[in-house]
């Protein structure tokens, strides 16, 4: 696979540049509570202005159908005007004449920021019309919104094909890097964690892994359904039947390649969810017992292979960690990976928010600002904002 052209390569010397960047942040009452990928954003924003750019930041933010208030860049918009410590333009309109003059009056080193982009039906699926007005926005694009390179969106992929030139910027170039070295020359031992929900959601990254690492150590909801697969009594743990078969399957394949599987011993359970009594700790389970988090022993036996590993990718929690009863599950094993000096990386989403809350975020090689995006890079898939760009720049 050829390389893909990056900010660094790229004379942007006064250029007008269309800069997509992922500020999709967590938000509450139009407050926004974590700004790690617009901070994760800056150096690129600070190398263009220094080369006397005009620059259009444009992003997406939730699953708008429509326009919606509530999902407004405004707040994004503000945030990156403190961490610049300068104006940021917005502009409402998105794409059109008047934006477009809006471009050309800025000042060398400004910054203006567009409407969420999704609030535009051309956002979806790549229409042409959308991609060449976003294009007529700036001459240059600068794509790094490493969260969203997986999405085939208009501002991803489409509009490529109507710049004169297109780059990744710093950050998609430093996930690229990191994520990269997870798939290919990884130093040995090389330990995949794996948690969250379902089997089904990390059964391709399982495939991809299973290709490269000496270990993984299975958590979460995903790991009843190994362990229910294997014949194991789960009590009314979450499983998912349909794919009890498909696990069974994950478990000969480890075998083949010769992959030891870690899948916990003991667990912390409770009726449900919600239930109010004392969470219990067990290593069989009762029939209505619930696994909520993996237990101590558990946490023992996985920071040891932790411990011994050059090499982890982590991605999905062991728990509920969002409820402090099943959150030290996932604290342990961060914690292990965190005091590993090895190197290490944490996928996106709940393991990157859960590394977060536990304060360790900066104790680890590389935190991904991508969930979905970099479960599929891991998978091994082209991302389709990648690919754009690699494909203009051949
Ligand atoms: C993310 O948060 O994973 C990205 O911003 C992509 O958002 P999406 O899943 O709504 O496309």
């Amino acid at each position: 696979m050829s390389k893909v052209p990056t900010l660094a390569e790229i004379d942007v010397q006064n250029r007008r540049v269309l800069l997509r960047v992922d500020f999709n942040v967590p938000m509450e009452d139009g407050r926004i509570t974590d700004d790690n990928r617009i901070v994760a954003a800056l150096p690129t924003l600070r190398h263009l202005r220094e080369k006397g750019c005009r620059i259009v930041v444009c992003s997406h933010l939730g699953r708008p159908s429509g326009v919606d208030p509530a999902l407004s860049l405004v707040p994004a918009a503000a945030r990156l005007a403190e961490l610049l410590n300068d104006d940021v333009l917005f502009a409402h309109d998105i794409v059109g004449d008047d934006v477009e003059a809006m471009t050309k009056e800025m000042v060398p080193g400004g910054v203006m920021m567009l409407e969420n982009l999704r609030f535009h039906p051309g956002e979806k699926g790549g229409d042409e019309d959308f991609a060449k007005a976003l294009a007529r926005l700036g001459s240059v694009f600068v794509n790094d919104a490493f969260g969203s390179m997986h999405r085939a969106e208009t501002s991803i992929a489409a509009v490529v094909d109507h710049v004169e030139v297109a780059c990744v910027g710093f950050l998609v170039g430093k996930e690229l890097d990191a994520l990269g070295r997870c798939l290919q020359g990884a130093a040995r031992p090389y330990v995949g964690i794996l948690g969250g929900a379902k089997v089904s959601d990390k059964i391709a990254v399982i495939e991809s892994l299973l290709n490269r690492v000496d270990a993984l150590i299975i958590g979460g909801a995903m790991a009843y359904t190994v362990l229910k697969a294997k014949g194991q009594d789960v009590g009314k743990s979450r499983v998912e039947v349909d794919k009890l078969a498909l696990a069974a399957r994950l478990l000969e394949r480890c075998a083949e390649k010769n992959v030891v599987l870690h899948l916990p011993i003991d667990h912390v359970v409770n009726t449900s969810l919600d239930a109010t009594a004392a969470p219990e700790l067990v290593t069989a389970f009762g029939p209505d017992q619930m696994g909520l988090d993996i237990g101590p022993e558990t946490v023992r036996a996985y920071a040891d292979v932790i411990g011994a590993a050059q090499t982890i990718f982590w991605n999905g929690p062991m728990g509920v960690f969002e409820k402090d009863a099943y959150a030290a599950g996932t604290r342990g094993v961060a914690e292990a990976v965190a005091a590993n000096k090895g190197y290490t990386v944490i996928g996106g989403g709940d393991s990157a928010a859960a590394a977060a809350k536990f304060g360790l975020a900066d104790k680890f090689t590389h935190v991904s600002t991508g969930g979905g995006a970099s479960l599929e890079f891991i998978e091994g898939k082209d991302l389709p904002g990648v690919k754009a760009i690699r494909n203009k720049g051949r």
